[in-house]
C-alpha cells in the first residue's frame, strides 16, 4: 500500500521486489549455514550436558507395548518420571508396566485403539482425571503394511494413516492444550527416515511419516508464532531398528550400520 503511493519515484516496483528476494534469500541461507555449524558443534557435547531434566515430569508414550516404546518407558523411568502407558496389546503394555515398576517409577497402562479417535478422546479424558496433566507426550505407536502399493488392502492402508499419522492429531488435541495454558510441556512424535525419503514397497508408509513430519514442523512454527516458548516439539526420524516391526525387509545396510 506505502509503495502504491510511490510508483512514480526513482525505485520502480519490480527492482524493489527483486531486492526485497535477494535479502530474504541470503537470510535463508544465512540461517542454514547457521543451524549446520551449531548441529555439528552439539553433535559433539555429551547428551548428558544438552539434555533437558526431565524428573518429576509425567511422560505419555502411546505404543509402549513393545519395541522403541517400550524402551523408552524403562529410560524415562529410570530418569525419574511417571508413565502413562498406551497400547492396544494390553498384555504387552502390562509387561513394560511391570519393567517401570522395577526401574522404581509409578504407572499406569490403558488400553486404546489409535486408529479409532472416540476411543482417543475417551482415554485421554481417563488420564486427565488419574493423573492430572501430561508434560511430555510421545506419539510413537506406529503400523506397517509392508506390501506393494497395489497388493496393500484398502483396510491396512487406511489403518497405517490412522495410527501413524491421525492419531498424532487427536492426541494433541486432547493433550496440547493443557500444555499451552501452562506453557510447559513436548511433544514427540516417532516418524521414520521414511518420512523423509521415498521407500520401495513403502508407500502408505511413507505417505503418513511424510505427513508426521509435516504435522510436526508445521506445529512447531504455530507455537514459535503464538509465543508458547516453553512448549516444544522433536520430531524422530530413525533408520531401521530390529524390533521386529520391519522383520523380512532387506536394506544394503544392516540395522548396526549407522
Ligand atoms: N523399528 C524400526 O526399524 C523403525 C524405524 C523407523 C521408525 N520406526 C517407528 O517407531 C515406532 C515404534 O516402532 P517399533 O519398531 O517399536 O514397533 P513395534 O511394532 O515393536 O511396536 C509398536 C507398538 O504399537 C502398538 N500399536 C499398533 N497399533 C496400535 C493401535 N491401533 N492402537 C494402539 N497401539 C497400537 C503395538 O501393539 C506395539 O506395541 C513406530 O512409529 C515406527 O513406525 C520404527
Ligand atoms: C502382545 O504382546 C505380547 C507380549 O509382549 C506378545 O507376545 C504378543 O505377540 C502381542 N500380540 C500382538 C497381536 O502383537
Amino acid at each position: 500500500m506505502f509503495l502504491s503511493l510511490h510508483v512514480e519515484d526513482s525505485v520502480d516496483l519490480p527492482e524493489m521486489a527483486t531486492l526485497e528476494f535477494l535479502k530474504e534469500t541470503l537470510i535463508a541461507i544465512f540461517y542454514l549455514i547457521y543451524y549446520w555449524i551449531e548441529a555439528i558443534i552439539l553433535a559433539f557435547v555429551p547428551a548428558s550436558i544438552r539434555g533437558k531434566d526431565v524428573a518429576g515430569e509425567t511422560v505419555l508414550i502411546t505404543g509402549a507395548g513393545s519395541g522403541i516404546g517400550r524402551l523408552m518407558a524403562v529410560r524415562f523411568a529410570q530418569l525419574g518420571c511417571r508413565l502413562v502407558l498406551w497400547d492396544i496389546n494390553q498384555s504387552g503394555n502390562e509387561e513394560t508396566a511391570q519393567q517401570v515398576k522395577a526401574a522404581g517409577a509409578s504407572v499406569r497402562t490403558y488400553t486404546v485403539d489409535l486408529s479409532n479417535r472416540e476411543d482417543i478422546y475417551k482415554c485421554a479424558e481417563k488420564v486427565k482425571q488419574d493423573v492430572s496433566q501430561v508434560d511430555i507426550l510421545i506419539n510413537n505407536a506406529g503400523i506397517v503394511t509392508g506390501k506393494k502399493f497395489l497388493d496393500s488392502p484398502d483396510n491396512l492402508i487406511q489403518k497405517t494413516m490412522e495410527v501413524n499419522t491421525m492419531a498424532h492429531f487427536w492426541t494433541c488435541k486432547a493433550f496440547l492444550p493443557g500444555m499451552m495454558e501452562r506453557n510447559h510441556g513436548h511433544i514427540v512424535n516417532i516418524a521414520s527416515s521414511a518420512g523423509l525419503l521415498g521407500v520401495n514397497g513403502l508407500c502408505d508408509y511413507c505417505a503418513s511419516k511424510f505427513a508426521a513430519v509435516g504435522f510436526d514442523e508445521s506445529l512447531r512454527f504455530e507455537l514459535e508464532m503464538q509465543g508458547k516458548d516453553g512448549v516444544h516439539t522433536t520430531v524422530v526420524c530413525p533408520f531401521y531398528i530390529s524390533t521386529g516391526m520391519f522383520e523380512g525387509a532387506k536394506t544394503r545396510y544392516d540395522a548396526n550400520f549407522l
